[in-house]
């Protein structure tokens, strides 16, 4: 075995690294309500109001509630989990930092270079969504975009709505979590007006049967159906582990960062429980295979809810931007994270002096995220944040167990219940969702991950700060 390459960095020297940065670092400015907010901000998007009508129309009927509820219950365990590591380890950088401590080096370089396909990807996969209700809202008034503009290979409404909330990032923390805290007001308001305007509409009858007959076929309809439609919604959950890249920046992340981690997942699974059920209360299921089903829903009760239909694009157009503010922002922190231990080049971790915000790390996702967005179709971008987040996941579940096998005298101020049962069902049912992946997304993943490692050997190792100490230490 190449010695170093499972090197760890020790939890009380990044946690001394931290303080000693935190006076001319990043902005600790966030509290408890920005930090749920960007939770919320970072989880609610294009999942609810792109995939979900899909979901339930080619494989769970009304039965895609309980793919929301098994959805929310594997994420709940990994998030229970992140919230043990982000309160002990309250440092940018997320589910890589978490495992250059407990599983080390060559790990957390791959876990860094993974998070990439979660944070950017998902960023492009959120702005190809916003592109569709922004062309759809437009031509609502009568301003038409032609197709070859916003369609790939030059998708320039996703591009632009990235080149946008880049530069928001960019300007500063406070400014970001400001937006952001709107935003969110804006989006729940009107996912609550779409709850409860349709409750007066259900027509139970749209609800049975509650679980389809299977048609013969895996995963159409039928209680596989229900487990297919888990994994594809798994997306609309994707963003509470995002909060924890921004530990570093929290007042008081030992207390704050599980709090905010839990609930925020607590009230998207209310929120999208109660969403689904209006929504296949007031429409057949079979009529929801449309990229914009909670509008069609609200069209397809008459003129009652007509009203909602321009509220609800607007919702969505609002929802998704604040989504691509907390993917980008948690992106740009992972980066800071390993250029900060050298496995990135410096300029990685330069903090701008007035703005305060790792603005080289935000510029390099912005611009990527936008390359992706502008030139790829939505279907490749998803199923690749499928699973490089399922594979973080399941790192992090991993981690928690170890650490508490290694350093059980650790101080955490919040623990992962019933340890090591809730790591191991995490990273059981990660791990399952994986394996239930396309072939072609395992393809992919392992060609990403190989170019990875490609510069993780040529770079990172001669340049990370822990081998260097090493070989001091040797010499
Ligand atoms: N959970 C995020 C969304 O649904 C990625 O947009």
């Amino acid at each position: 075995m190449t010695p170093g390459l499972f090197s760890k960095k020790s939890v009380d020297e990044l946690l001394q690294a931290n303080d000693l940065d935190s006076d001319k670092g990043l902005d600790k400015s966030l509290g408890l309500v920005a930090l749920i907010a960007l939770g919320i901000g970072g989880i609610i998007g294009a999942g609810i109001f792109v995939l979900t009508g899909q979901a339930a129309a080619n494989y769970a009927g009304p039965s895609i509630t309980i793919s929301f509820i098994l959805a929310a219950i594997g994420c709940g365990l990994c998030g229970l989990c992140y919230a043990e590591f982000a309160s002990l380890i309250p440092i940018a950088g997320s589910a890589y930092t978490y495992a250059y401590a407990t599983l080390g080096e060559l790990v957390a370089w791959i876990v860094g270079w993974d998070l990439i396909l979660e944070y950017i990807f998902s960023g492009a996969t959120v702005a190809v969504g916003w592109s569709g209700y922004m062309v759809s809202l437009l031509q609502d008034v009568g301003i038409v975009i032609p197709a070859e503009l916003a369609n790939p290979p030059f998708n320039l409404p996703a591009m632009f709505i990235i080149a946008l909330m880049t530069i928001l990032q960019i300007i500063g923390l406070r400014q970001s979590t400001r937006f952001n805290n709107i935003i969110v007001l804006v989006k729940t308001l009107v996912i609550l007006l779409f709850i409860f305007g349709g409750l007066g509409y259900i027509n139970q009858q749209n609800w049975l049967p509650f679980i389809p007959e299977n048609t013969g076929q895996f995963g159409i309809y039928g209680w596989s159906g229900v487990l297919r439609g888990a994994g594809v919604v798994f997306f609309t959950y994707i963003g509470f582990d995002a909060i924890s890249c921004a530990a570093q920046e929290a007042r008081n992340p030992q207390r704050d960062m599980p709090i905010a981690i839990m609930s925020s997942l607590l009230i998207a699974t209310i929120l999208y429980i109660a969403v689904v059920l209006v929504l296949t209360g007031i429409v057949p299921y079979t009529e929801l295979n449309v990229p914009d089903p909670i509008a069609v829903g609200v069209n397809a009760v008459g003129e009652g809810l007509r009203w909602l239909k321009p509220i609800i694009k607007i919702g969505a157009i609002a929802g998704m931007s604040s989504v691509i503010v907390v993917f980008i922002l948690g992106q740009s922190r992972v980066f800071y994270a390993m250029a900060k231990d050298g496995l990135l080049p410096s300029p990685f971790a330069a903090v701008h002096p007035q703005f305060r915000t790792p603005y080289i790390s935000i510029v390099v996702s912005g611009v990527v995220a936008m390359l992706l967005a502008g030139l790829l179709p939505i279907s490749v971008l998803g199923e690749l944040v499928s699973i490089g987040t399922l594979l973080a996941f399941l790192i992090v579940c991993i981690a928690v167990a170890v650490l508490r096998r290694t350093r059980p005298d650790l101080p955490r101020p919040f623990k992962t219940p019933l340890v090591p049962l809730v790591p191991i069902l995490g990273a059981l049912i990660s791990g399952l969702q994986m394996v239930s992946l396309p072939g072609d997304t395992w393809l992919r993943l392992i060609i990403w991950l190989a170019v990875g490692l490609l510069i993780y050997f040529t770079y990172g190792r001669q340049h990370s700060t822990l081998q260097q100490k090493r070989i001091q230490q040797t010499d």
